[in-house]
């Protein structure tokens, strides 16, 4: 197994390019599944879950190729319906493909994701959505059978509390759904937008794009997908914070500011100055952050998925802050690690609260999640001393050659393997 060795502290500065978002191809590669025909995808990240999901539609019949950032998805001889437990566990979005294998070959069998690190994470309005769209659904042996075998048609729904994913899903589902689907309390995360403006390139009609209420008319057939990943916000936030935690200055290229709305308010909160352009953001971090009060909120507000890299910089701030997690009121693994590096954070319910020290210094961390793992990292730069970060199987499913972009900008950071 593999881990990080990291030398701090250092001070990172200089430039980065953000990479195409995991979180916006996924679904996208599962839109590939409603067509027949080759789709192109490009700016694709070479990430663990873009490969397990390419796995996944190589079951399906699906030909898959991924070269230097197009991925190739010919859906011309897929007849496959099961997504096994075996890739479900090891990847969640998996259940993707529910949607839209329901609304194209009338049937699809999708093993039932478990838990995970923070929490039970259902997928409840997934599956209540497709039934509103006339789908049936049952549980048998630990998977999701989903029938429509006279197709789907239209029907109205809404998601409570606001769903990434079961928008995705019945999304994908209503597109060739007959009659009009009207979805409400829609996600309007970038990455759900991104699929709604791939779904009418390819031939679907929905309007409201962008908005919680979406329309759709549904269309007898789609055309292969046609479109580029857009930046991924998670990773530009994640080098941003970076930049907050070690003193540092740091410019991540190729990136949406406008998708970085709250995070860059709360750098600034923090004492940074930061400078935009259409494209890129900087940011010039103080010797030591001031402390901050964040709130999780779906988008706009505060992303869950940069709750435990912005808790890293806190960790380091002068005064005491405070963070509540109101999408995943459990996801907080990462405080016992960071405090292994010195921090000192109080945990009460979904709120932590975090007491600023001067320093972190170095220690061996285990890495318990994606985007904690990331944490860990950045910690790591900032601590005095070695750190090493266990289990880093879980950062390569999400970013894209992070050491050697944290190399880039100065982070004494090495890949050991066993
Ligand atoms: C997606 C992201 C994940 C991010 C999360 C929240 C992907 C692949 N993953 O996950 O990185 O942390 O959005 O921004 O894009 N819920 C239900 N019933 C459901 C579905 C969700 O109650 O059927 C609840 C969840 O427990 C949670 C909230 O809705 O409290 C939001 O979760 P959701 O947006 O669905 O997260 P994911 O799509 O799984």
């Amino acid at each position: 197994m593999d881990r990080f060795v990291i030398e701090g502290p250092v001070r990172l500065s200089g430039e980065v390019r953000c990479s195409g978002a995991k979180n916006a191809v996924l679904p996208l590669m599962a839109a590939a599944l409603l067509t027949r025909g080759e789709s192109v995808i490009r700016n694709v990240p070479d990430l663990r879950d873009v490969r397990t999901f390419m796995r996944l539609l190589t079951i399906l019949g699906v030909k898959c190729d991924l070269t230097e950032g197009v991925l190739r998805l010919d859906t011309t001889a897929a007849d496959g319906i099961e997504a096994p437990y075996d890739l479900v566990k090891t990847m969640r979005a998996s259940v993707y493909v529910l949607g839209p294998l329901c609304a194209f070959r009338g049937e699809a069998r999708v093993s039932l994701p478990g838990g995970c690190a923070w929490g039970p994470r259902p997928v409840n309005l997934h599956l209540e959505g497709l039934r509103a769209l006339g789908a049936e659904t049952d549980l048998e042996g630990g998977y999701i059978n989903a029938r429509a075998p006279r197709g789907l048609r239209g029907g109205n729904f809404r998601f409570e509390p606001s769903s990434v994913g079961a928008t995705c899903n019945v999304l994908m589902a209503a597109v060739l759904a007959e009659g009009e689907t009207v979805l409400a309390n829609c996600a309007v995360e970038p990455e759900v937008t991104q699929l709604v403006d791939a779904l009418i390139g390819a031939g679907a009609r929905i309007e409201g794009g962008g908005t919680t209420t979406l329309t759709i008319h549904g269309v007898a057939a789609l055309d292969p997908l046609r479109c580029r990943v857009i930046p991924d916000r998670i990773e530009a936030g994640t080098f941003l914070a970076a930049a907050a935690m070690t003193g540092g200055e740091v410019t991540v290229q190729d990136c949406r500011p406008d998708h970085l709305g709250e995070p860059v308010a709360v750098l600034r909160s923090m004492g940074c100055r930061v400078e935009e352009t259409a494209d890129c953001v900087r940011v010039a971090a103080p010797e030591r952050p001031r402390s901050v009060e964040i709130v999780t909120r779906p988008f706009p507000g505060f992303p869950t998925d940069m709750q435990a890299q912005f808790m890293a910089v806190l960790t380091r701030a002068d005064g005491t802050s405070h963070i509540s997690e109101t999408i995943y009121p459990d996801r907080y693994t990462h405080t016992a690690e960071l405090r292994r590096l010195g921090a000192d954070i109080r945990l009460d319910g979904a709120t932590a609260t975090i007491f600023g020290v001067t320093g972190l210094s170095g220690a061996p961390v285990m890495a318990t999640d994606l985007r904690a793992s990331a944490a860990l990292i950045m910690a790591g730069l900032a601590a005095a001393g070695t750190t090493t970060v266990d289990r880093i199987y879980h950062i390569d499913r999400g970013y894209e050659r992070i050491e050697t972009k944290f190399a880039a900008l100065g982070g004494k950071i090495e890949r050991v393997s066993d």
